[in-house]
């Protein structure tokens, strides 16, 4: 007999661990989170919060997105991503970023009721930690998980609790490993990953010191610094990033990975802040300093069994496009209704595999984004001339030439302009962050053929309501007058149905198939002299339905389904549908909806 019993455990409490289990308990459902830790993160690592991860808190209830804005820089600090060759030097360009551009900004705001923003992992965690808590998660600090065993009815694993120095073992139905890029969990379910981990090696520096002077006229989350000579036989190129405006500060500075592990020091890190603010004089406060290491590497499958890993023990890539964070807590938002769904019988076991089926595929594009990103600082130092030598006299000599009168000069301004403003890959890539399209046995698309992207998909998001796509956003309004986005009418745990006033009769037969199948399934009929009506007209554009068609909404907010007019049987589709995506067995559903 195990010590403890619950329905899910979770090891780890990082992003991806808290949010699924601040999204279980929020379902109802009985878990255990578990850190080997006495502390949430205790750096401030993650920082830029996507409006897909807006969009979960802002799921998790209007008071955990509130928070996170109240903490956070907000998006118009974050705009102006500048190249110099030290803060207080000279500045070598700069783009806009994180959809402060006017076009991208406009597109920021017709895609979702949030916005980007910049929230240190030190008010992320314990955001979501508390929510879970507070929901019911049974949480465990100091203690280390050491290892697991399945078999047909659950899983036992064995912690080791720190403070006591006793093992404890805990039995679950379930196992999620959110134990980030070094995951145990998948090494001893010997999961299947592509890729490989230490690719290069960085250290983080945080200080603090006021630095408005150099930088509160170009507001940023990232300042990129360009210093020949400044590492030994590299570039030379060190980030100092923004924690909170504009005192408190982390310096990301490279390594050689084939080298020892560098010792940093407090006079080490004092003179790595000082080049690179290009102030000799400045006295920071160095508050800590720490390496780690650039990973390549993605799970190929993220399941096995009743376990299934998540965030970085299933993806593990450079900070490049901001991505970690936000991937885990989308992971999270992906596996948490399914877990409910199986947990509360009304789904079969089979759903759970759609999990790794559909983000997988995620994993493997956010690994290859981030690291492709970091390649494409390439061209940046290339126009800078800096690739030709590694003399550093002759690397800032070339550099310099961009100030010179006459065609190469030109050539070479042209070409820098053109490389930093490729950038947007990496600092502007709306699509990537949004456009997720699931392709699995949690969909039924009825043979419709996906949409082809009109517009660069990595840059720009296309809404679309074809099955497995994001529900697009679009105001709505209610009868007083309070507005309220598509994504408000949607998830929260349950599947939601909308319709227009043509298509009162899938209303009807939802309710009905609804309460055969024992499911929640929220239905809003769209339209004049109801509750919530489209004044815009922003849903009928966005629908890709006619108004006697209707559109079925999973609890994560992605579309199961959709008719695109009034069918003959809409009991019928609605139980073929529901019961293909619960994976339950059809007859039965059938049966039990006559
Ligand atoms: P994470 O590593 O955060 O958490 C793992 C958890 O598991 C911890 O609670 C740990 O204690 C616990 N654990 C591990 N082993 C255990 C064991 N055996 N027993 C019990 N507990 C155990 N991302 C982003 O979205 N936007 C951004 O801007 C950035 N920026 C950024 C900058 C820098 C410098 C870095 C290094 C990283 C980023 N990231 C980022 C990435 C982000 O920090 C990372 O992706 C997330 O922390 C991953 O969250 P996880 O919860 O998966 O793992």
């Amino acid at each position: 007999m195990a010590d403890i019993q619950t329905d899910v455990l979770i090891i780890g409490t990082g992003p991806a661990g808290s949010s699924a289990a601040a999204l279980l308990s929020t379902y109802g459902v009985e878990n255990m989170a578990i850190n080997r830790y006495r502390w949430l993160a205790n750096t401030p690592r993650a920082h830029i919060t996507n409006q897909r991860t807006m969009e979960v808190l802002r799921d998790l209830g209007r008071e955990v997105e509130d928070e996170a804005y109240m903490f956070c820089s907000h998006q118009d600090l974050m705009g102006e991503n500048v190249f110099c060759e030290s803060l207080a030097g000279e500045e070598i360009g700069r783009m806009k970023s994180w959809g402060n551009h006017p076009l991208s900004k406009a597109e920021h705001q017709l895609s979702s009721p949030t916005m980007m923003n910049d929230l240190p992992q030190t008010f992320m965690e314990p955001l979501l930690f508390k929510t879970a808590c507070s929901r019911g998660t049974q949480a465990r600090m100091s203690m280390e998980y050491l290892r697991h065993e399945q078999d047909a009815e659950g899983v036992t694993t064995t912690c080791l609790d720190r403070l006591t120095g006793k093992e404890v073992t805990i039995r679950s139905k379930y196992l999620l490993g959110a134990d980030g890029g070094n995951s145990r969990v998948a090494e001893l379910e010997k999961l299947p990953f592509e890729g490989q981990m230490g690719v290069g090696g960085s250290m983080n520096i945080i200080f603090k010191a006021d630095l408005s002077k150099y930088v509160a006229h170009r507001p940023s989350v990232l300042y990129w610094v360009v210093q020949p000579g400044a590492d030994v036989g590299g570039i030379g190129m060190g980030l100092v990033r923004m924690i909170r405006p504009w005192n408190e500060w982390l310096i990301v500075w490279g390594y050689d990975i084939n080298g020892p592990e560098p010792v940093v020091d407090n006079a080490f890190a004092t003179k790595v802040v000082r080049d690179l603010v290009g102030d000799q004089s400045l006295e920071p406060e160095i508050t800590s300093v720490s390496t780690w290491t650039v990973n390549n590497m993605y799970a190929t499958h993220m399941q096995s069994g009743r376990v299934f890993i998540m965030g970085d023990a299933a993806h593990r890539h450079p900070p490049s496009n901001g991505l970690g964070s936000n991937t885990s807590i989308q992971d999270s938002f992906n596996i948490a209704w399914k877990l409910a769904a199986v947990l509360k019988s009304e789904a079969g076991e089979g759903l759970l595999e759609t999990y790794s089926q559909e983000r997988a595929p995620v994993a493997k594009q956010i690994v290859t984004r981030a690291n492709q990103s970091i390649g494409e600082f390439g061209p940046i130092f290339e126009a800078l001339g800096l690739t030709e030598s590694t003399d550093p006299e002759v690397m800032q000599a070339n550099m310099d030439k961009r100030c010179d009168a006459g065609g190469d000069a030109e050539r070479q301004r042209a070409a820098i302009r053109e490389a930093i403003a490729f950038k947007k890959y990496e600092f502007d890539a709306h699509g990537v962050e949004m456009n997720q399209r699931y392709k699995s046995g949690a969909v039924v698309t009825d043979g419709q053929m996906e949409p082809a992207y009109e517009l660069d998909a990595e840059l720009h998001y296309q809404p679309t309501t074809w099955p497995g796509a994001r529900l697009p956003h679009a105001w709505l309004f209610d009868r007083n007058g309070a507005r309220h986005s598509t994504l408000d009418l949607v998830g929260k745990g349950r599947f939601t149905l909308l319709t227009g006033l043509s298509g009162e009769a899938w209303a009807s037969a939802a309710q009905k198939v609804a309460k055969a199948l024992g499911v929640e399934l929220a239905v809003h009929v769209i339209g004049p002299r109801r509750d919530i009506v489209d004044h815009h007209g922003d849903w009928a554009r966005a629908r890709e339905v006619g108004e006697g068609g209707c559109v079925l909404v999973r609890p994560d907010q992605h579309v199961a389904w959709r008719a695109e007019e009034l069918s003959d049987n809409p009991e019928a589709d609605l139980t073929r549908v529901l019961a293909a995506i619960l994976h339950r067995d059809a007859t039965a559903a059938r049966q039990a909806a006559q």
